[in-house]
């Protein structure tokens, strides 16, 4: 028997984990009978709720038939084949069953001690994922949650490093300091310009360096900012290279960005995001060019490495400013063992950390290194098949290169000469159209002003099929819509 002030007992814990394996080994395998964009209506799922707590306990079978009931409709499956949009992402299913056991275990990681396998394991596995990406042992790696808090980080290291004093006497009122200044390129993530926001610099001080014919930072742009703003008594703090832009996966120039930036004194965080895991590819692996030099880099293992949300991996050449900027130990924490090992609690904002380390851990040994190399081989295959379906169309045309898994177009029917406008709701409406078929979901940027899909291939379960499927659907809707 249970104590009636106890948690479950074994049992029934047991039964119901079978049910639930059960249940999550069908859904993994079989995602498709599901629409995979959510087709509730704003505040459906709300309003299915009761308003108030339930005053009484209930048992898990009418807990999960809720959840099958209510809360299942509302979701869009990024685990369906057909995803396509945004970066699609992959929970695979050896980063799932460790995410099981790490809601079991329930660790919290902030100090060494507080689960010496958590620290560890976080240790070891970015050290095998900075082999994949070709970094050295310079580099030193900790698990955030996502790209934009490392990001941010990166950027108050590197705030840091320009105004040594900023933790201690802030930045408001300041007249001995110019203005502190970031750069990235116009098609920088807007998690940068959140970043600057957060670390009191303001927005204004984020400069967006234009682009080149394929989306890639200017050098020489760059250049004669840096030297406006120190002309202007300003400091240049960080800049920020994108390798795999969020529109259209563009690369910057990061060897040149690199020269300049050690020339110039400017820390140089490189956002690799989504890109960053092309590495392990060899046709790919120019993606990490000139990374070895930056100060900083993430990358995200739950967009592109199959390991399910969140884990983004954070590296960084100087991990000792991020601890100046951050390290702050209250007496209650202080541990015999600090000096000898290291407490996560040390590299960033927050205190309690998850056990991330066990699902990547999962992932990069149940694959290993060259399963995934297949698999994400397999994706840019996939994405220039599509993209040459595209090429040979009447009907569509490519508005950006496809150097990995993402394909930039739009529809162009051959004699529609309506204008810019109508093309524009022309390829709204085919987007509206072919997401409400529940079969694929692909998502939509602006290139050059112009109204842009985006196919991003990324799910571990996506085959030519699903592929297939999209440029079907694209197809009948668009000769539906123009007829
Ligand atoms: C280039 C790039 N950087 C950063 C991010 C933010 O990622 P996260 O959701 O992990 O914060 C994204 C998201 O798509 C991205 O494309």
């Amino acid at each position: 028997m249970a104590d009636p002030l106890g948690d479950m007992d074994a049992e029934t814990i047991r039964r119901h984990g079978h049910a639930l394996v059960e249940w999550i080994a069908t859904y993994l395998n079989d995602t498709e009978r599901y629409p995979v964009l959510s087709r509730v209506e704003p505040g459906a799922i709300r309003e299915a709720l009761p308003a108030t707590p339930p005053e009484h306990g209930t048992t898990f079978e009418e807990i999960f038939t809720d959840f099958e009931r209510i809360i299942l409709p509302g979701i869009t499956h990024w685990n369906h084949p057909g995803f396509f949009a945004y970066f699609a992402i992959s929970g695979s299913a050896p980063g799932v069953l460790a995410e099981f056991l790490t809601a079991a275990l329930n660790v919290q990681a902030m100090l060494w001690r507080t689960s010496p396998a958590a620290t560890e394991l976080e240790e070891v596995t970015l050290g095998w994922l900075r082999q994949l990406l070709g970094l050295t042992s310079e580099f030193e790696g900790v698990i955030y949650d996502t790209a934009s808090i490392a990001s941010l980080h990166a950027l108050a290291a590197a705030r840091h490093a320009a105004v040594p004093d900023v933790g201690t006497n802030g930045l408001v009122g300041r007249t001995d300091l110019g203005p502190l200044t970031v750069y990235t390129s116009e098609h920088g993530h807007s998690s940068i310009d959140k970043a600057v926001m957060t670390l009191g610099l303001g927005h204004e001080a984020l400069r967006k360096i234009p682009v080149d014919s394929n989306f890639r930072m200017r050098p020489e742009s760059l250049a004669a900012a840096v030297a406006q703003d120190r002309a202007n008594g300003g400091i240049p703090v960080a800049v920020v290279a994108t390798v795999g832009t969020t529109s259209m996966t563009s690369i910057d120039p990061v060897p040149e960005l690199a020269n300049l930036c050690s020339n110039e004194g400017i820390w140089l965080h490189v956002d690799a995001a989504y890109a960053g895991a092309a590495a392990l590819v060899p046709e790919t692996a120019f993606v990490m060019d000139g990374c070895a030099r930056a100060d900083s880099l993430v990358v995200n293992p739950h967009k592109w490495l199959f390991t399910p949300f969140d884990l983004s991996a954070f590296y960084c050449r100087r991990m000792e400013t991020v601890r100046a900027a951050f390290s702050l130990t209250p007496d209650y924490l202080q541990t015999p063992e600090a000096g000898q090992v290291k407490n996560l609690m040390d590299t960033g904002v927050q205190l309690g950390r998850r056990f991330r380390a066990l699902k990547l851990w999962a992932v990069l040994r149940h694959f290993g290194t060259t399963g995934i190399r297949d698999r994400l081989a397999e994706h840019m295959r996939l994405a220039r098949l599509f993209a040459g379906w595209i090429d040979t169309s009447r009907d569509f045309e490519r508005l950006a290169p496809v150097p990995l898994s993402v394909v930039c177009f739009r529809a162009h029917p051959a004699g529609f000469e309506a204008g810019e406008g109508a093309l524009d709701a022309l390829n709204a409406r085919l987007l509206d159209a072919i997401n409400g078929s529940g079969d694929v979901f692909l998502s939509h940027t602006r290139i050059d002003g112009q109204q842009t899909l985006r196919l991003a291939i990324g799910h571990i379960r996506t085959t030519e099929r699903h592929v297939a499927r999209a440029w079907e659907l694209l197809n009948e809707h668009l000769t539906r819509l123009v007829s």
